[in-house]
């Protein structure tokens, strides 16, 4: 049982753009990491194309459980530039020109 367990903590990614599973997560929290940013640095997690769009609210959840700690108390990450939504209706101008 216990090995299927583990078995599933490996299978499950969190992190899809790179590939990072709930194991390493939580491994890595086990080891002292339990801010969202030293998340992100240790794990890369939030740095691929959807910039942690994805899989951001997913970390915060599981950091939460992990630690105890509300999550409203738990501050997102910072999403960076270059990769960010653009909405279709900045690239067709102004109705009126
Ligand atoms: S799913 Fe984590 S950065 Fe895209």
């Amino acid at each position: 049982m216990k090995n299927e367990k583990s078995a599933d903590r490996n299978n499950t990614i969190i992190c899809r753009c790179q590939d990072i599973s709930l194991k390493d997560i939580e491994d890595a929290i086990d080891a002292g990491i339990t801010h969202p940013e030293e998340l992100k640095r240790f794990l890369h997690i939030g740095m691929g194309p959807c910039q942690g769009r994805t899989c951001g609210r997913l970390v915060l959840q599981i950091l939460a459980q992990k630690t105890g700690t509300p999550k409203n108390r738990l501050q997102t990450t910072k999403h960076r530039p270059p990769l960010v939504s653009v909405p279709i209706r900045d690239f067709l101008g102004d109705e009126n020109e």
